[in-house]
């Protein structure tokens, strides 16, 4: 059995020792005594290889990083990288991915993996000529484009269309060229920024304006996620729970303010992957609000909604553009050790995997607040945080966590209180 067959459905992972679950994913993912010690490295970044991916480097910082058990896409079952500060945010990308294992799991679907790039003209002398201009050289225009990636041409991707429009402007009129590129496993910001420089002379030949800004745009929406998944009512707490969920959905759908913060949950999810496999997440985040206001009306990501059954379904759309060649996907150690986790040898699959984990955050923080409430998990995180550092050890912790709960005040010195209270019981 290779370990892509292998079941991600691990019951207890949280109740596992730090050293028993590095174990689990050893023999899960198939790693390597180095990809072992790289976890243990506490960041896998040496200073080298930091002081050749930016300026100025002094060190590095380090984040946890954890995987996500349970999910279940396509009929395959993968383990999730997550690297985020924020508590609560990987268990419930957990136990909302075991709601929704049914059959399938999760289901996924993306568009080619398209780029736009912009070239912006400025005074144009004729606008209707220079379209018309544009359009008659549009295939030379592409031809060129691909001339300077042939490495992309040959793996089916590279510059496939050309699209023309003038916008209005506080400045004036300006007319404005999207070149299309389809940028397979790659982010494209580079590929893309590289086509629409080299195109900008011959645009202002053809136009008889000046080229200003050259440079890729982050709302992909010609590079999309579609995730859809469905949990049993009598899962999630009922029909009443279901109704709940529809109806928070329905309040971020119509309010900003309330979107802004159902769409960080989902951004919650996505961006801890894209982080563990360091992705452009602020691309990422850029992108997804800004298709979540293309209608003029700034909306929730997703859509959550009752099928024949009464079942949950929920839906989530966004942009996607990641990349697993080239950029720090390939130099950062912990980046290729998260790829390898989940198996995948595609930039879609990434994407994929990053917009079904947002929907299980998505649903994870619709099903906490319209119940108990955000602060219920918080709280027991944090509490386990305290009696750690209070200094309870194995056994002691759950013991500690109860009883620090109980007082009602999570605080550190209720914590010592009930900690040194434990450590000193007879045995
Ligand atoms: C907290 O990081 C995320 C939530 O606020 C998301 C939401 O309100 O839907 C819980």
């Amino acid at each position: 059995m290779t370990y892509k067959s292998k079941s991600s459905r691990i019951s207890g992972f949280y109740k596992m020792t730090l050293e028993e679950r590095v174990s689990v994913l050893t023999e899960r993912a198939e790693l390597t005594p180095e990809e072992v010690g790289l976890l243990r490295s506490g960041g896998g970044l040496g200073l080298e290889a930091a002081n050749r991916m930016i300026e100025n480097v002094l060190g590095t910082m380090a984040y946890p990083f954890g995987v996500a058990v349970n999910f279940r896409i396509n009929g395959r079952d993968y383990i999730v990288p997550m690297a985020i500060e924020e508590p609560s945010v990987v268990a419930a990308a957990s136990n909302m991915a075991r709601l929704m294992r049914e059959g399938e799991g999760i289901r996924t679907s993306s568009t080619d993996p398209v780029m736009i790039g912009q070239i912006q003209v400025l005074d144009v002398p004729d606008m209707e000529k220079a379209i018309s201009s544009i359009e008659d050289a549009k295939g030379s225009l592409i031809e060129g484009a691909n001339k300077l990636d042939p490495v992309l041409v040959r793996f089916g991707g590279g510059a496939k269309d050309i699209e023309i429009r003038s916008i209005e402007t506080e400045t004036g009129i300006m007319l404005i060229i999207h070149l299309l590129v389809d940028c397979r496993d790659a982010m494209g910001a580079n590929a893309v920024n590289t086509m629409c420089e080299a195109l900008a002379p011959r645009i202002e030949e053809l136009t008889g304006g000046r080229v200003l800004l050259r440079i890729i745009s982050n709302l992909a929406d010609r590079r999309l996620v579609h995730v859809e998944a469905i949990v049993k009512k009598d899962d999630i707490g009922g029909e009443d729970a279901v109704d709940a969920i529809i109806d928070a959905w329905a309040f971020a759908d119509a309010d900003p303010y309330r979107a802004s913060t159902h769409n960080k949950g989902i951004m919650n999810g996505t961006i801890a992957v894209a982080l563990a496999a360091a992705q452009d997440h602020r691309a990422l985040e850029a992108g997804a609000h800004a298709y979540a206001a293309r209608t003029g009306h700034y909306r929730s990501l997703s859509r959550w909604y009752k099928n024949g059954e009464g079942d949950l379904v929920g839906v989530l759309e966004m942009p996607m553009a990641v990349g697993i060649v080239g950029g720090a996907t390939k130099t950062h150690p912990m980046a290729r050790l998260a790829l390898k986790i989940m198996g995948i040898n595609t930039a879609k699959e990434l994407g994929e995997i990053m917009a079904a984990v947002g929907l299980a955050q998505n649903l994870g923080a619709l099903r906490a607040l319209t119940q108990e409430g955000i602060q219920r998990g918080h709280m027991r995180l944090h509490a386990r945080n305290l009696v750690v550092m209070a200094g309870a050890e194995g056994e002691q912790i759950e013991k500690a966590v109860e009883a620090l709960i109980q007082t009602g005040a999570i605080r550190f010195d209720k914590a010592q209180e009930i900690v040194h209270s434990i450590k000193d019981k007879p045995k």
